[in-house]
């Protein structure tokens, strides 16, 4: 089984998809109830799908108690973003943000570690390439982003010596719903984005793995 959070849109649906097409029994997060339910019908596997907002501890848990196996890979997509210069943001969008990014992320991680780190689990952490240079006009997202990074590689170092492994996945611009939601008010021109099909496609190459060696982090950028 594969859990994937983020799957209601963008690049968490795509790779929903991109992994149903191979027979793989699924379990989906988000929080729209509606698009989970309707995308989770129209795959053509089993999948089970749960709508809960991962920056609470407690729907967090109550997630990793329905998964009633142990899952091979664990895909954290789920995040939000925020763009446009500094100084026009609130107190209340960068703490918004920093929930979606960098709580969600940190309490997916402290999960999946908690119960599967003597497991062969794969625990893919989406990133972006926000967290591997600082860009105008990203301030906070690019902060968050690279919180999310720090976790990533301090949690690898945390728990080396076990089966689980945890892979980032740093993806360049992709044209998804993320840009509308994301307050970017003209400074993104989301247009000539990869597509998040192709990029979820990418993914799951890299997240090919043998019994000895892994793909610890993969950059996606834009030719
Ligand atoms: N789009 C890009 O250009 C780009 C580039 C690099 C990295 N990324 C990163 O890639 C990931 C996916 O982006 P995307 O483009 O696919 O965005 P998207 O289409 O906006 O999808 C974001 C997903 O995250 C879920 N989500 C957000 N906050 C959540 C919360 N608190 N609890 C539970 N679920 C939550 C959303 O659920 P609901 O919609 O149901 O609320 C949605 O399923 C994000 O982490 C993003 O930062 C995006």
């Amino acid at each position: 089984m594969i859990v994937i959070t983020g799957a209601s849109s963008g690049l968490g649906a795509a790779l929903a998809q991109h992994y149903a097409e191979q027979g793989r029994r699924l379990f989906l997060t988000g929080r729209s109830s509606g698009r989970l339910a309707k995308l989770a019908a129209s795959l053509p596997s089993q999948v089970h799908w749960l709508a809960l907002d991962l920056t609470l501890e407690e729907q967090v848990e109550s997630l990793f108690n329905q998964f009633g196996e142990v899952p091979s890979m664990i895909i954290h997509c789920a995040g939000s973003g925020l763009f446009g210069p500094v100084v026009d943001h609130s107190e209340a969008q960068l703490k918004q943000l920093l929930d979606n990014n960098v709580v969600s992320a940190g309490l997916m991680l402290k999960h999946t570690i908690a119960r599967y780190r003597t497991m062969p689990l794969q625990l893919a952490m989406v990133v972006s390439t926000a967290a591997q240079v600082g860009k105008a006009n990203e301030v906070f997202y690019c902060g968050a982003k690279w919180a999310v990074r720090g976790m990533v590689e301090a949690a690898r170092a945390e728990i080396k010596a076990d089966p689980m492994r945890i892979t980032g996945i740093y993806p360049g611009g992709m044209n998804t719903q993320f840009w509308q939601q994301s307050d970017c008010r003209g400074h993104v021109d989301a247009a000539g984005f990869m597509t998040a099909q192709e990029v979820a496609r990418m993914i799951a190459s890299g997240l090919e793995h043998s019994q000895v060696g892994y793909v610890s982090d993969l950059t996606i950028n834009r030719g």
